[in-house]
């Protein structure tokens, strides 16, 4: 007999189905409440709220636990490629080889921008924020395609916007930042894989020839496989409920874009770096710092520390900590706010207001400081972000698709004013 639970309001009380998932988590399902007791359930920030069921992801805070379709994400990490893990996310399998490489030659076809999207990119003025410039260049693909407006399309059309977004998301991503830096954009590599074709396109300098090193592409890989999928976080919500009104791919990634760009969120990985630039500028007392972030009354929040599901380890941060070690050992780059970061680390995981909080490094803390050392800007550490989480919020957009999933309209409960009549503006 399946599971119920009982929820007495009152007198009455009323039977509610428990769904059970894969590793035996359980929800209550309260979807005909509302039709049966005129109760919605509150709440904010959906801390406790399940909005879909999922095979994509599978994550236990608890444990310190996440894996891709049933992928370990370190064993994905040291590996898989970050092309692999997008098909295993997007097609729920790993490739064979003749998958794979189909796959990855559809994507260098596809890597080419239209000429007209450099007359939107030199619209923006230089310094305009690379996150920003990126939304709505992904956006501008709806213009470009606008079959892909069309709901009703077929799967093959559906998979096309897929490899598409794929392909050029790398293109948009270089040429955000060329816009920033006011230099000329370079166009797509396709004798190069995808990591090094986008450090090419950021990289390279008219005047100068440019050889991609492999350290460098090897590591930047391994950070978006990390970043590639994280269940029903902000920006995958985002792009979820977005899609769910039947808004295009293009329009539900560039809506997610914008949801990672928050310090909260995506861009918590900038914030990582000017905090740690501010400790160490300040003299380097990561007590002092402390102090500020448990004091209630300073905004100051340590970050790159807490997180909304894990409340043991973020099993992304342990991976990230030791490839910064790597990456900055193979580079020969000696950062001296590394060792404020492992600092900072140490006292936290010592400290009762941490301890109590279950805070602990996430995944922004240390990659920051692997972003650092391969050259790329700090504005640009969430576009990086953005890359790495685009095969995910693919994939979730596709399920929830798949899934026939209705349009997202959350409720609330209402505390304004009662009725009152219109007083005209002469009265009042
Ligand atoms: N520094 C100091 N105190 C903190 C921090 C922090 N980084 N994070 C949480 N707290 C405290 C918070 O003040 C609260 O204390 P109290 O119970 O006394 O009021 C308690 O811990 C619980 O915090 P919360 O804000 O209710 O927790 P949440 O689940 O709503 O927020 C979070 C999660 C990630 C937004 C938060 O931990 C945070 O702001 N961290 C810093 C930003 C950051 O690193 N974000 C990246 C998240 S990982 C990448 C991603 O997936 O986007």
């Amino acid at each position: 007999m399946s599971k119920k639970a009982e929820l007495k309001v009152g007198d009455k009380s009323y039977d509610l189905p428990i769904i059970e998932g894969t590793e035996n988590e359980q929800g209550i399902d309260i979807a005909k409440l509302r039709g049966e007791s005129g109760l919605i359930t509150l709440d904010p920030g959906f801390k406790n709220t399940g909005s879909t069921k999922s095979a994509i992801t599978f994550l236990d805070g608890e444990k310190g636990i996440l894996r891709y379709r049933g992928y370990a994400i370190e064993d994905l990490a040291e590996n898989s490629t970050f092309i692999e893990v997008s098909y295993l996310l997007i097609y729920g399998e790993l490739p064979t080889p003749e998958q794979l490489t189909k796959f990855e030659n559809e994507i260098k076809f596809h890597t080419l921008v239209h000429e007209d999207i450099k007359t939107i990119l030199e619209g923006f003025p230089s310094n305009s924020h690379p996150m920003g410039v990126l939304s709505s260049l992904v956006t501008s693909l709806t213009a470009f395609y606008p079959e892909s407006l069309d709901p009703n399309r077929s799967a093959d059309k559906v998979n096309l916007s897929i490899i598409r977004i794929l392909a050029k998301m790398p293109t948009f991503a270089a040429w955000a930042y060329k816009n920033e830096v006011g230099h000329p954009v370079n166009y797509p590599d396709n004798n190069l894989n995808y990591c090094s074709n986008f450090l090419k396109m950021m990289f390279a300098l008219p005047a100068e020839d440019y050889e991609v090193d492999p350290v460098i592409a090897n590591a930047l890989d391994k950070l978006l496989i990390l970043h590639a999928d994280h269940e029903q976080n902000c920006s995958t919500s985002t792009v979820r409920i977005v899609g769910s009104s039947q808004a295009s791919l293009y329009a539900s990634i560039s809506a997610g874009i914008n949801a990672l760009w928050g310090p909260l969120h995506g861009g918590a990985n900038s914030a990582v770096i000017n905090m740690l630039e501010n400790i160490q500028k300040d003299g380097g007392d990561t007590k002092k710092w402390m102090a500020k972030a448990k004091d209630k009354d300073d905004p100051f929040r340590l970050m790159g520390f807490g997180h909304r599901v894990y409340k043991n380890f973020d099993p992304r941060a342990k991976i990230i900590k030791k490839a910064a070690d790597d990456v900055l050992q193979k580079l020969g780059v000696n950062d001296p706010i590394l060792d404020i970061a492992k600092g900072l680390e140490e006292v936290a995981l010592n400290d009762d207001y941490f301890v109590e909080r279950k805070l602990y490094p996430n995944v922004d803390f240390y990659s920051g400081i692997i972003y650092r050392a391969l050259g790329i800007p700090v504005d640009m550490f969430t576009v990086m972000f953005a890359l790495g989480r685009l095969p995910g919020w693919i994939a979730q957009w596709k399920e929830m698709r798949e899934n026939h999933e209705p349009i997202g309209r959350p409720r609330q409960i209402y505390t304004g004013q009662g009725e009152r009549k219109y007083v005209s503006v002469n009265d009042r």
